[in-house]
């Protein structure tokens, strides 16, 4: 049966960096929330569409500012990333997951190897009480001195253009973001990106593949419900629908709009601006007949950076509502479901 073949290198959730903190999700101490469809408390809202080529700073920074305080999350069109790139970064990394499980091994985390890069499932794995179904290839895209090459796949063999490219392009995508929620904050536009270590921010790549689950039933999730410990979440889905976000107490389903990226709020941001900005609560669910996949990039902090809220947002009336701490140690609490 399914839950016989255990996997050799299945990866605990607890090391899942990008998608840590497994624990109560916020929004939810309320009981069960409502399934996304109902629509007994009105019309089902849509999770907000940015376009970000827009030329007026200030009709941007409004969108997003938001956004990001309503929701958490949206969609970005005209991101400037070409249409072709985004397709090529989808096939390679679909050829990856398609490789004999064997292949994908020789990509695990090595024991006592620091951090989160590298290959693992969770699929497959007694799939009773078992709360995920996905496998994940983790690995870091910039900058260059944390990028380290023995986590790229070398099959298929454009594996790596194709993502050095992409690291250039979203790169500037989060230059783009992170100036439009300074300045939505009102601070300085170089703010948020510089408290969050400028140069040395983390561009953690995951590529997320969801197989078809043949009991959807006994599943439910892909992944459960959780906030993203990173401070932006840049992540490109494929066309199988599955991504909810809970809003309001309900779960609203993420449309498909192609070529479009999703911009998750991560923990990172919601401290930095003193909770003015919310971290999304999200989840995914399986399907049944079809693959999905999604590539998130998590945007993180070095480990050691000290993050709290600006200092440009706290005064007498808004005192500080998170820790001033490190990075690492906000990652740390998360992880083991500690106070924050
Ligand atoms: C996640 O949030 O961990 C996965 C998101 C997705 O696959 O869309
Ligand atoms: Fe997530």
């Amino acid at each position: 049966g399914i839950g016989e073949a255990r996997p050799i290198s299945e990866t605990p959730a607890v090391v899942d960096i990008g998608e840590a903190g497994k624990g109560k999700p916020i929004g939810q101490e309320g009981g069960r929330p409502k399934i996304a469809g109902s629509d007994a408390d009105g019309p089902i809202p849509e999770i907000p569409m940015v376009d970000l080529g827009e030329a007026d700073q200030e009709k941007l920074t409004k969108a997003i500012h938001l956004a990001s305080r309503e929701w958490g999350i949206f969609q970005v069109v005209n991101h400037g990333i070409p249409v072709d790139l985004i397709r090529r970064l989808q096939q390679a990394g679909r050829e990856f997951f398609e490789l004999p499980r064997e292949e994908k091994e020789a990509y695990a985390k090595p024991p006592n190897y620091p951090g989160v890069e590298g290959y693992g499932t969770q699929v497959r794995s007694d799939l009773q009480g078992k709360k995920s179904w996905v496998d994940h290839l983790f690995h870091k895209i910039w900058p260059p001195a944390s990028v380290n090459y023995r986590f790229w796949p070398k099959n298929p063999a454009y594996y790596r253009e194709v993502n050095e490219e992409y690291a250039g392009y979203i790169r500037q995508v989060a230059d783009k973001l992170f100036r439009s929620l300074s300045l939505g904050l009102g601070v300085e536009e170089n703010a948020l990106k510089e408290a969050l270590g400028g140069e040395e921010l983390q561009y953690n790549l995951k590529i997320n593949y969801y197989p078809q689950c043949p009991q959807p039933d006994l599943m439910t999730f892909g992944v459960v419900a959780h906030t993203d410990l990173s401070s932006l979440t840049i992540l490109v889905p494929n066309e199988v629908p599955g991504l909810q976000v809970l809003k309001d107490g309900r779960w609203i389903d993420a449309e498909h709009i192609p070529n479009a990226l999703i911009i998750h709020i991560g923990d990172q941001i919601e401290i930095l601006s003193n909770g003015k900005y919310r971290s999304v609560v999200h989840r995914t669910t399986v399907n049944k007949e079809k693959v999905r996949m999604s590539w998130p990039v998590f945007l993180e902090p070095p480990m050691d950076l000290m993050v709290g809220p600006l200092p440009q947002l706290v005064d007498e009336n808004n005192p500080p509502k998170y820790k001033t701490k490190k990075f690492q140690d906000y990652m740390y609490c998360k992880l083991n479901k500690l106070p924050q």
